[in-house]
């Protein structure tokens, strides 16, 4: 008898799983993604453009009353785009969670930052997990894109969704699946960037892959969750680890009297075994300085010591610091001391066209400059307004006027739309932490990090 019914089960989940790639092949399969941010939005509109009916749930009024007014608040996400799938009504965006009990999928895409004693604080994947959980139904998949530490998606999602004895890989799905969006990458998107997933079970690959098929180009399935957690960091790793090496070669190189910058230059020119990375101001972002220390706590918590991640911290933390001698350096030759003069930085966000300045050093190299008694002001084509703690500064003009009363320019973010031929014409002194300047005529003005 017991068997039988067994047997039953088994029929009736093999059918929800078919059922499930069903809709997904036809694309009637209900897309819901939660976090509506650098990464959330453009994936709303990629599987909204590939057909799917999507739904974007956050917990940002204001956010989700810009997108229904096809308003875009992300610099990757053209007006015309957002509008094309609002107003057909292909993508609906919501702070209502009830809506997942309408779904088939469900993608999270909220933040993963540090706590302030720089531990991993996965406390809005919990809270997703947890209103995925208060809605969710039979034959669900849900996919975590958020960078987190290998083990999250086992560790801390499953628990909460098998809380109440449904058993994942029959009953529900669960992969992870990390974005590798690039903001302000003009080549790559997130359809044409290839995909990793991994899923909890087999079941979960196949269906995770299965779904973001539809609308991604390159699929690229691993065994595991926890495998495709890890290649985020791997990656991320990679680039703060490169990152802290050519800042210390620049460092170096300052010693030594050689220009970093010819070097890097020079060394790209071979056509195999190297990749260029270049030094600069600090490491910021969203991603680079943050993700890999998740991996180091998670690594201590084995006892294991990431010491290539910490000691590229650490080196790339003492960039913005660098900045500030340079500048002092520069304004002492012009008899100047740092304590009252005006400096003018141009370039806030972290990097350039892009318009975020989560982690940017220009905010750490103005609160320096402050806090060393420079009169500071900003140039940046993106932001009109700066707050940093109780600073408060209005974007200046980009005048004549502006350039020739600073008395040192500080370029932090090389932002392509900016002229900079008429910054060198019309300023006393630049501290160049980009290179941007490489092909400008040098009136003698100029100084490379
Ligand atoms: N920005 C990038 O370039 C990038 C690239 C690759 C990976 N990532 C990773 O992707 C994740 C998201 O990053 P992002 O840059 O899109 O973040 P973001 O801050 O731009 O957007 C996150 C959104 O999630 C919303 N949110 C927060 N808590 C929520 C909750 N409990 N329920 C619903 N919505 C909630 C926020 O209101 C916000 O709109 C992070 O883990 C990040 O590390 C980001």
């Amino acid at each position: 008898m017991e068997s039988s019914v067994e047997g039953i089960l088994v029929k009736i989940k093999g059918h929800m799983l078919n059922k499930l790639k069903e809709k997904i092949l036809s694309k009637k399969a209900k897309i819901g993604i939660i976090g509506l941010g650098y990464v959330g939005l453009p994936l709303c509109i990629t599987f909204a453009k590939a057909g799917f009916r999507v739904y974007g749930i956050d917990i940002d009024k204001d956010r989700v009353e810009k997108i229904k007014k096809g308003e875009s608040y992300i610099l990757d996400v053209p007006r015309s785009e957002l509008m094309l799938v609002t107003r057909d009504r292909s993508l609906e965006v919501t702070t209502d969670f009830s809506v997942i009990k309408e779904l088939d999928a469900v993608i999270i895409c909220v933040p993963t930052p540090l706590y302030k004693t720089r531990e991993p604080d996965v406390s809005y994947i919990i809270a997703s997990v947890k209103n995925i959980k208060r809605y969710m139904k039979r034959g669900q998949i849900i996919v975590l894109e958020s960078t987190t530490y290998p083990g999250t998606t086992e560790e801390v999602m499953l628990p909460i969704l098998e809380g109440d004895g449904l058993k994942e890989g029959k009953d529900f799905y669960l992969a992870f699946s990390p974005e590798r969006v690039d903001p302000g990458n003009t080549k790559y998107d997130t359809k044409n960037t290839p995909k990793i997933i991994g899923g909890i079970s087999k079941n979960s690959t196949e269906i995770a892959k299965l779904l973001y098929e539809q609308a991604l180009e390159t699929i690229v399935p691993v065994s595991s969750a926890k495998v495709a957690e890890m290649v985020k960091l791997l990656e991320n790793t990679f680039r703060i680890v490169n990152i802290g090496l050519v800042n210390e070669i620049l460092l170096m190189c300052g010693k030594l009297k050689i220009d970093a910058w010819e070097v890097i230059d020079a060394a790209k020119t071979k056509p195999y075994g190297f990749m260029p990375f270049y030094p600069g101001p600090g490491c910021g972002g969203h991603c680079i300085p943050i993700d890999p220390i998740y991996l180091s706590w998670k690594a201590r918590m084995h006892g294991f010591e990431a010491r290539f991640i910490d000691l590229a911290s650490q080196v790339n933390s003492e960039m913005p610091h660098y900045v500030i001698s340079r500048t002092a350096e520069g304004l002492n030759e012009h008899k100047k001391p740092l304590k009252g003069s005006k400096v003018l930085v141009v370039g806030v966000a972290y990097k350039k066209d892009v318009k975020d300045l989560r982690e940017s050093p220009a905010l750490e190299i103005i609160e320096m400059l402050v806090k060393k008694g420079a009169d500071v002001s900003y140039y940046d084509p993106l932001f009109s307004y700066l707050k940093i703690h109780s600073i408060n500064l209005k974007c200046a003009r980009f005048s004549k006027e502006t350039f020739k009363s600073a008395d040192c320019v500080v370029i932090v973010t090389d932002h392509t739309k900016v002229d900079y031929n008429f910054i060198v014409e019309n300023s006393k002194l630049i501290v160049d932490t980009r290179n941007v300047l490489k092909n400008v005529e040098d009136r003698g003005n100029i100084i490379k990090l």
